[in-house]
């Protein structure tokens, strides 16, 4: 075994959006605003299910495209800033629900950066654990984190669940190259999920479970760290932007796409780009993509594909793949 390779996409959202002319009813905004600073139109949210649900479809959905029985999966690893609990992690509670018994399971929380930061996490475990098939999902249901109340968070975000089926190879692979980064100095930039209540034997101050996120150093985080990062992972692999067929970056923003894409000079429309349909869904953002242009056949087997992740944390990764 040397390396890997995607067997299969998928992707689930729930039914119910949410238009940005909805959201007037529920806090000064317009959808002119939203639109020009952000490039969303509409999000997906939640009404019955949950990211366990949303990541159980998913995880169905890739055995189903990929031919593969419950119990011929060996990982799951599910990438979540958004979980139903604390205990049990959303991808043991989907081991339980598709049967994987085989199957053991982790989730990891890097935020936005989740599902680059979990296609390094599995590429390692395939190999120092020797096993055949993984499941990697990046789901989210960033609405219940959200005050509905707060203008300036409430219209970014929306939930939803994407993932890949990993399958280790002795062929040539898929792994080119990865750059991963963490900035924990900067971690009050994005704040999200609060979980604390004092017991009787505490003088912690009760939080707010709420995002509250500095905007403009967010911003300026992502277009100074995500060049860098996609130049040296693009480095290390002596290859230069020419080489590479689509850049599928995390959809935070589309300014903040429009304005990477400047900064290292590639023309806007190898960017990806499916933020107007639904708002910032976290680790989920890129699998949701992937899957959508694989479908649409616009991504195809061979292509050389960057992803790059950035977001809570503070973190930033990239990781480039031949698919
Ligand atoms: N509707 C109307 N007006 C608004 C809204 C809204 N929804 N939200 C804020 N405003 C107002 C503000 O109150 C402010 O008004 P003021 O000038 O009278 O004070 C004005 O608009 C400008 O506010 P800014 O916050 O400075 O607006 P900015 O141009 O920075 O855009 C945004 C805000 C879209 C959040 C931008 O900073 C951004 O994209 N930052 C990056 C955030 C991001 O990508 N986060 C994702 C990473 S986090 C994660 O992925 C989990």
């Amino acid at each position: 075994f040397e390396d890997f390779e995607i067997v299969s996409t998928a992707s689930y959202v729930p039914e119910k959006t949410v238009t940005n002319e909805e959201l007037t009813k529920l806090f000064d905004t317009t959808d002119e605003w939203i639109v020009k600073r952000t490039g969303i139109h509409r999000r997906h949210v939640v009404t019955n299910e949950t990211t366990s649900s949303l990541c159980t479809q998913v995880a169905n959905q890739l055995l189903l495209k990929s031919n593969l029985m419950a119990d011929e999966i060996d990982l799951i690893v599910v990438a979540t800033m958004s979980p139903d609990y604390l205990a049990p992690s959303v991808s043991s509670i989907v081991q339980g629900n598709i049967k994987a018994k085989n199957a053991i399971a982790i989730d990891i929380n890097t935020a936005c950066s989740g599902f680059t930061y979990g296609l390094h996490l599995v590429r390692q475990l395939l190999i120092d654990n020797h096993q055949k098939n993984a499941i990697l999902i990046g789901g989210e249901n960033l609405s219940k984190l959200v005050d509905w109340n707060d203008r300036s968070t409430a219209v970014l975000f929306g939930d939803g669940a994407g993932g890949v089926l990993i399958r280790s190879t002795v062929d040539e692979g898929t792994f080119i190259a990865e750059d991963l980064k963490t900035l924990g100095s900067y971690g009050d930039y994005i704040v999200a999920g609060y979980t604390g209540r004092p017991s009787p034997f505490s003088s912690q101050e009760v939080g707010s479970p709420f995002f509250k996120m500095n905007g403009r150093k967010v911003y300026n985080f992502a277009i100074e760290e995500v060049p860098k990062s996609i130049n040296n992972a693009l480095a290390q692999a002596n290859l230069c932007t020419d080489d590479i067929d689509f850049f599928l970056l995390h959809q935070a923003n589309e300014r903040i796409i429009k304005r990477i894409s400047e900064k290292i000079k590639i023309s806007a429309d190898k960017f990806l780009v499916n933020i107007g349909e639904y708002g910032n869904t976290a680790a989920a953002s890129e699998a949701i993509l992937f899957d959508q242009f694989v479908k649409d056949k616009t991504i195809k087997r061979g292509n050389k594909i960057v992803f790059s992740g950035f977001g809570g944390g503070l973190s930033v990764g990239t990781i480039i793949i031949k698919y």
